[in-house]
């Protein structure tokens, strides 16, 4: 949501209303605290904390209400199901059933329900048409299905002593430890504890229960009173905050665990906070958070940094990390959660009476206001068996059309087609690449979605015709409330069809967005999705054709007048659920549907849509991008970006950026200029600006810094081969496409806090954007000990556990290329991304010590889904033994002959090899093999090593296809320069 964004929407209701609402909100950029909740505000959030309390009081697990039923255990194909027994005085015991099933890779799933809430055999107040079991769905959105199968051969061993022992995983290297009294779970890889689950009590699962009037206690009265000390049921049945009531009509329900990674010193994870990398500890003391990371998708005005506080998405997806080993926790629950981490140092040997230093253990609490306890725990042991593992669960990031990858121009708002046109012009005027234009929420008539402002954009398909001369796109906003206003036909039918999302007393919801009163689609509903898909043929959203895509933003939802800027969690979705149950799948299930509805535009003509939203869940990387929502033009915000964006990649959700120059504000020209520096660096790089923001295209700013930032939107177009075979390798693998210093460097551990800097894909090239106002240097660290090469000037870097300074006036961005790999470019500038297809590549071949490098392109048509029925290439480049050979990686398909037939024009245009030995010195040409020719001859030019730069040389036109099979050979005689 934005400031002024409210003052516009106040010309369409009661002037009085409109200064109400302004006089609510501050001019000052800071968020709006007492919007939101704090732990003590949430009433089960406070409730489990003081649960933790008591128990780290008491000292021990033991007084955990929680055992197995022991005679209850079977155990068949790698699935182990049991009831768990929770008594407490006075009540009837509660069973929760259990089922833990091994997985193959090593994954584990424990799910904890419970039964009488299962059976329906509960009491729902105030009438509640809602359902009676525990949300238990979140996995039919988040999973896709693979990665589910049970190892048949997990073996329970049935110890002694009222513990169960499965062993798993490859070669039965992994081991859960099931402790009966009180119910808790150790995981072991060989003999070393990993995870512990309930290690210290904190285990909660709030039962079933009617509701007892209790006599009010009379404060005055002397007389001893005889309400028993129960626990605080002051928010089990109902709960306000900020003016909002909570009906609560199933009662208290949310359930907690407690989860230790012992001898883990850093946990990652945890999407979308605006904090460090590695999560800090949230119990309070020096430097903590006194407030635990908290989930609950929300459009949080003017967002603050360094913070626990929600944000607009939710991943529970959390790593923990140490030098050997790196293992997961996938919690699988999409209503309201809150995660404490503390750490705890333990010493590992008594005798040295705690001067060895001991270890440190994370200790985490996880709380969720209702649905199933379902967690998947991942045993590792590296960064990339952890992508590999979620990925394969809750699917992989999806491969974008190349457009998406390239550089995209927004701002709130282009007024009128013709602005779109003039800013198209300009673009090309000034010689700056962008490939695709958009439009925020004014390019509509009155905030309808499908609609055009008739007087401002009288001709859109003129406009798109003009962008699609130069390849370029449109993408335009649409976001899930629909107006509700009668003769708006989308409206209208919304509601006829009963596909709106419901209150508490099952009547269509409605509340306030960007068009006033609105109606929110229920994206839960299959017949709301399939009527979605029905909007957007190009019949229906007239004024759009091919080259439009879509933004949903306020996806969380945004709802201006609902408690928390959200819709109230008794609302009522599709199957009766609440809203409370899932709040965080809301966002996803709705910019799915806009993915569906894209694909179906027009029969037989299937494009990969491009889709942008704000809210996710884990998942959502199948579908969409994501962006950080409204920062602020400061360097602060610039700098939080980068560990946000590196967060994204931990959390399986890649294609991520930020809001480039800040969305409130104006930015100074510095400021500007070193955002897209580093925005060249985002997966998703995308200017954008508030309305009231001035114009701030690139080419506004005037010289040096047009040049500057042109330099840096030509960086990204010709790294976009490289960019293109990051995405490749993180939709097929799971792994970042920008890569953190932890997940590059697992076993050095001084990088385990770095977050300001990064490594693209596989490439080897290291990043350090400047994110301080008025710097001309950077310090960059250098784990290994490679040799690390300036990007533009080859200057030499030495590595090993180093910090290095490299100059960074304005007009510099620093990156460095490792030493060992090949980085595939193209370097002809052009206007946009689809005009660069057919044109050649520069290969940069980075040697390293040893005289060798290492890497893969990936390439395919951009656009279709041709690449699954095999068009695509995939090609393993090698440099060792003084040959550099192109060798394949792809599998054949039905359409593998066909598309290399169409790239077999598209050739090697220029070979540059860093770090080239001096014997090449005396050589002016290389020999190039190919499926043509045995021996040809290309030019080689070498340029000799000088003052700090390594040695370099060209290869001109070896003209080698990019899709076949080659080798050149350079000189017979290698030797490390760097090394003398
Ligand atoms: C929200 C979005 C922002 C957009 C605005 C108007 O604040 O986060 O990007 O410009 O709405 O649609």
């Amino acid at each position: 949501m934005a400031r002024s964004s409210r003052g516009m929407y106040c010309w369409a209701i009661s002037t009085l209303l409109c200064l109400l609402i302004l006089s609510l909100v501050s001019p000052s950029a800071a968020v709006k605290h007492h919007d939101f909740k704090r732990c003590d505000q949430s009433g089960f959030c406070k409730r489990n904390r003081a649960l933790a309390d008591s128990m780290i009081q008491a000292g021990s697990p033991d007084t955990s209400p929680y055992n197995l039923d022991a005679p209850s255990i079977k155990f068949k194909n790698g699935v182990l199901e049991a009831s768990i027994i929770k008594s407490i005085p006075n009540t009837v015991p509660v069973r929760l059933p259990l089922t833990v099933t091994f997985l193959d890779r090593g994954n584990v799933r424990v799910t904890v329900d419970e039964e009488k809430r299962q059976k329906g055999d509960i009491e729902l107040r105030h009438d509640s048409p809602v359902r009676k079991e525990r949300y238990n769905e979140a996995g039919a959105w988040a999973l896709t299905g693979a990665g589910l199968q049970s190892q048949k051969s997990a073996v329970l061993a049935r110890a002694s002593k009222g513990v169960s022992e499965v062993s798993w995983g490859p070669d039965g290297r992994f081991k859960a430890v099931i402790r009966h009294a009180p119910f808790g779970v150790e995981f072991y890889t060989g003999e070393e504890k990993q995870v512990a689950f309930n290690g210290r009590g904190f285990l909660n699962v709030e039962h079933w229960r009617p509701k007892i009037d209790r006599p009010a206690v009379d404060e005055n009265s002397t007389e001893q009173q005889t309400v028993e000390p129960v626990e605080d049921e002051s928010t089990w049945w109902e709960e306000t905050f900020g003016g909002n009531t909570d009906s609560k009509p199933k009662g208290p329900e949310s359930v907690a665990l407690d989860i230790t990674f012992p001898g883990y010193g850093h946990v990652y994870g945890l999407a979308e906070h605006a904090g460090p990398l590695s999560l800090k500890q949230t119990r309070g003391g020096e430097g903590n958070y006194d407030q635990p990371y908290r989930m609950y998708n929300s459009d949080i005005f003017e967002y603050e940094l360094d913070s626990p506080m929600t944000l607009y998405g939710s991943i529970p997806f959390l790593q923990a990390h140490k030098k050997d080993s790196t293992v997961g926790v996938f919690w699988l629950n999409a209503a309201e959660t809150w995660v404490d981490i503390t750490k705890a140092r333990r010493d590992t040997n008594p005798l040295t009476l705690g001067l060895s230093g001991g270890v440190v253990d994370t200790q985490t609490h996880w709380m969720s206001e209702s649905g199933l306890l379902d967690i998947f725990v991942m045993l590792g042991p590296t960064p990339q068996h952890l992508a590999k593992s979620y990925g394969e669960l809750t699917g992989y990031t999806q491969l974008p059309a190349t457009f998406a990858m390239a550089y995209h121009q927004c701002r709130w708002n282009y007024v009128s087609d013709e602005d779109v046109k003039d800013v198209d012009r300009k673009f090309d005027k000034y010689n700056i690449p962008y490939d695709v234009i958009w439009l925020d929420i004014e390019y509509t008539d009155d905030k309808q979605y499908f609609t055009w402002d008739a007087l401002n954009f009288p001709d859109p398909i003129s406009m798109e015709k003009q962008l699609d001369e130069s390849e370029r796109k449109l993408v335009v906003i649409i976001d899930p409330h629909i107006k509700n206003k009668g003769g708006y036909s989308v409206g209208e039918e919304l509601k006829s069809k009963g596909l709106a999302v419901k209150n508490k007393e099952n009547n269509i919801f409605e509340g306030w967005c960007w068009p006033g009163s609105s109606n929110w689609i229920d994206a839960f509903n299959p017949a709301a999705r399939t009527w979605w898909k029905s909007l957007f043929s190009f019949d229906k959203f007239k004024g759009t054709m091919q080259n439009v895509w879509l933004w949903n933003d306020m996806n969380e939802p945004s709802v201006f007048n609902g408690p928390e800027i959200t819709m109230p969690r008794d609302n009522i979705h599709h199957g009766n659920w609440e809203h409370r149950d899932l709040h965080n799948i809301n966002g996803m299930t709705f910019h799915n549907a806009t993915y569906h509805a894209l694909l179906e535009r027009k029969k037989g003509d299937v494009r990969r849509p491009f889709v942008l939203t704000r809210s996710f869940y884990a998942g959502s990387q199948r579908s969409a991008a994501m962006w950080t929502g409204d920062n602020q033009a400061n360097w602060e915000h610039l700098a939080a970006s980068i560990p946000m964006i590196l967060n994204q990649g931990v959390s399986g959700f890649p294609f991520a950026g930020a809001d480039v120059g800040g969305f409130f504000g104006n930015p100074s020209k510095d400021l500007q200029t070193r955002w897209y520096q580093a925005g060249a660096f985002y997966p998703f790089f995308r200017g954008h600006a508030h309305i009231d923001t001035r114009r701030r295209e690139p080419y506004m700013l005037g010289e040096p810094y047009t040049g500057i930032m042109t330099q840096a939107l030509r960086l990204r177009y010709a790294l976009l081969p490289a960019w293109y075979t990051a995405f490749h390798e993180s939709s097929t693998e799971g792994y970042p496409i920008v890569r953190s210093q932890y997940y590059v460097h697992p076993k050095d551990e001084k990088g385990y806090e770095i977050d300001d800097q990064f490594y693209l894909g596989s490439t080897g090239l290291l990043v350090k954007p400047v994110t301080k106002e008025g710097a001309d240097s950077v310090d960059i660290y250098l784990s290994d000990e490679e040799n690390y090469f300036d990007y533009f000037d080859y200057t030499v870097y030495k590595g090993g556990l180093k910090t290095q300074r490299i100059a960074a006036p304005l007009e510099k961005l620093p990156i460095l290329m490792q030493g060992g790999h090949i980085i595939p470019r193209k370097d002809r500038p052009r206007k946009s991304s689809g005009l660069m297809k057919w044109d050649p590549y520069t290969l940069v071949v980075v040697l390293s010590k040893t005289g060798e490098a290492k890497g893969t392109i990936y390439v395919d048509d951009g656009e279709t889904f041709g690449y699954q029925q095999g068009a695509y290439v995939h090609r393993a480049l090698t440099f060792a033994d003084n040959r550099l050979t192109s060798s394949n990686l792809g599998t054949k398909g039905s359409k593998t002959a066909s598309y290399l037939k169409t790239i077999q024009e598209v050739t090697v245009e220029k070979i540059i090899v860093v770090n080239a030995p001096d014997a090449w010195a005396t050589q002016s040409e290389v020999l190039v093999t190919d499926g043509q020719s045995q021996g040809a001859k290309a030019e080689l030019t070498y340029h000799a090593a000088v003052g700090g730069k390594a040695a370099w040389a060209t290869v001109r036109r070896p003209d080698v296809q990019i899709g076949a099979d080659w080798s050149v050979a350079f000189g017979d005689t290698l030797r490390d320069k760097t090394d003398l």
